[in-house]
């Protein structure tokens, strides 16, 4: 690809000899970069969401070193800087309720600073869209690249993943069959190195994301976050970076509707997590993209879960590294047509070309298309008069004697409501039962909280019961499983049908036929509908009013309606 003879975005600060020029240059020598730095090179920005409050990207100050290294190498000016960061596992009342405040922080300090292109350091979950969202809407030279997951979780010698296990040792401690000793134990053993959730839960499903829509290196999603081979990636991405301003290959060259497609034939290849359903849609309309939840289910409806990984597995992703990564996912995919062969990745090469030649190491992990692991690994789009604007469910870690099932409801109006009531044995509530939670989603909760695999009574865990239906305008894990319909919207607290389900009610679930229905008449609901009152605000002021006014729901990507679309990478007037 030929060099580009654009002026670069970093002149119009730097190569001024006036008294700006002198502004943007001076303050920058106090780090000892000398006069010929400021000489026309590009100016690569390192955006890093370190943080001790973000376990998973603890180690991104290493990374961002190789990175540096590399622009250096390359003859660019690196220029680190932090982005309010994201940690999955402290933020409460969720991270997603911070997902577009994080974006919106990494568009506006990309814009307003002197940079010519961008690396995205990036890892637990809600990093990865809130960057690749922020850059979107500005749209230069960007590369992302993930942290990496841990290493495998190791207790009593026996494999434990991030979340999957959690839920199952939560469940075990509350049906007494281990101790709170062991409990304590395993959660060292779980999370014993640098790296994000090492299932295939969202931040791994984000970090395959990122390299099937191109935006990251070959090979990106799954080395190990202590695996030198992702400080190697780093350096040869910090490379990268500089020819790719040179050469003006901006994000939407990227991001295009193929580079979309294919990430969603690759969440179905490997069982990936809800949550990127509503990151990449938003991720998506932020590049001028209009990818909808038809898009999820037509596209992902028969690509077969090729990955044998928790939650829907066996395995963790150190292994799905061994035995060839997503490359091999990608090649299986492509060989049947399923992927956009010509779509433009980072490194300069399609997407095919990156990956047409490479290998499986291990069959057991990732299996042959025409043997696959599961027979479906897309996300179903369920409507009906429960769901007009759709919810969502996840085949391949339901049940499959639930995927067509009436049953009566059980409402839980709130989750305070399910934690004071689940554990009482009079709870009146069978297997055959759909449980109803409600006010969880976008405005209810606020922030959409993964809360959607609701914890099952323990009288019916007692008697081995591990699944039952569970409908909420919620999220779930993506390291969660069960048959867990989600998203559900318009969501309760926007007054949508799940609002209005009573106790008793029936609700059939038929996945084959993407139907949610709830058995009242239209008069019924409507009486019920005009004695609904909507739940208090959360907040009077500050950023939580400006989310609650302003987010979308789950079919439209919960972005805040004002941040749809791109603002573009023009350089703003002098401040001085
Ligand atoms: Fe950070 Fe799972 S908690 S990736
Ligand atoms: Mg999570």
């Amino acid at each position: 690809m030929s060099e580009t003879k654009k002026p670069l975005r970093s002149e119009a600060w730097f190569a001024r000899q006036d008294k700006m020029g002198f502004y943007y240059r001076s303050w920058l020598k106090n780090r000892g970069f000398p006069q010929d730095q400021f000489d026309g090179r590009p100016v690569i920005g390192i955006c890093n969401t370190w943080s001790e409050l973000t376990p998973c990207n603890s180690h991104f100050r290493t990374i961002a070193e190789h990175v540096r290294w590399g622009v250096l190498e390359a003859g660019g000016f690196p220029l680190e800087f932090p982005v309010m960061s994201l940690g999955e596992t402290m933020l409460r009342p969720t991270a997603m309720l911070y997902r577009n405040l994080a974006a919106m922080d990494v568009e506006e300090s990309i814009r307003a600073n002197p940079l010519d292109g961008v690396v995205l350091l990036m890892g637990c979950d809600k990093t990865t869209p809130a960057l690749l969202m922020g850059a979107a809407s500005v749209d230069i030279p960007t590369i992302g690249i993930s942290g990496g997951p841990m290493l495998r979780g190791v207790y009593k010698g026996r494999h434990i993943g991030s979340g999957t296990n959690t839920i199952s040792m939560s469940e075990q401690l509350r049906s007494g069959q281990i101790t709170l000793e062991e409990y304590h134990e395993a959660e060292a053993c779980m999370h014993r190195s640098h790296g994000h959730c090492m299932t295939m839960g969202t931040a791994s499903t984000m970090a395959c994301m990122v390299e099937a829509l191109g935006v990251g290196m070959p090979g990106n999603a799954a080395i190990p976050a202590v695996d030198a081979r992702r400080n190697l990636l780093a350096r040869e991405a910090g490379r990268r970076i500089v020819e790719m301003v040179r050469q003006d290959i901006v994000l939407s060259r990227i991001l295009t509707r193929e580079a979309f497609e294919n990430a969603i034939r690759v969440n179905g290849g490997i069982g990936g997590s809800t949550n990127a359903v509503v990151h990449l849609i938003a991720m998506a309309r932020r590049i001028g993209v209009d990818l909808g939840l038809e898009d999820w289910d037509r596209l992902g409806r028969d690509v077969p879960c090729l990955v044998d990984l928790m939650p829907s597995g066996r395995f963790l992703m150190e292994d799905f590294f061994e035995a060839g990564g997503l490359p091999v996912v990608i090649r299986e995919l492509g060989e049947r047509g399923l992927i956009n062969k010509d779509a433009l990745t980072v490194n300069g090469r399609t997407i095919w070309e990156n990956n047409a030649a490479v290998e499986c190491w291990n069959r057991e992990v990732i299996h042959a298309f025409d043997k696959p692991f599961k027979p479906s690994g897309g996300i179903a789009v369920l409507r009906g008069n429960l769901a007009p604007d759709g919810a969502v469910l996840k085949p391949s870690a339901a049940s499959p004697h639930l995927m067509k099932h009436t049953g009566r409801a059980v409402v839980f109006e709130s989750i305070e409501d399910l934690h004071a009531r689940i554990n009482d044995d009079a709870l009146d509530i069978d297997e055959t039962c759909v449980m109803v939670l409600k006010n969880c989603g976008p405005k209810g909760y606020p922030g959409m909280a993964e809360v959607g695999n609701m914890p099952l009574p323990p009288k019916l865990l007692k008697r081995g019961i591990t699944d039952m239906i569970r409908i909420s305008d919620a999220r779930m894990s993506g390291t969660a499983y069960g048959t867990v319909v989600l998203h559900t919207a318009p969501e309760a607290a926007a007054g949508g049908p799940l609002a209005l389900v009573e106790n008793g009610d029936l609700i059939t679930l038929d996945v084959e036929a993407r139907s949610l229905h709830l058995h009242v008449d239209a008069t019924e609901l409507d009486r019920r509908r005009a004695a609904w009152t909507p739940p208090a605000p959360h907040a009077g002021r500050g950023y939580v009013k400006l989310y609650v006014d302003h987010v979308l729901q789950a079919d439209a990507g919960c972005d805040l309606d004002f941040l749809v679309g791109r603002s573009g990478a023009a350089v703003p007037r002098d401040n001085h």
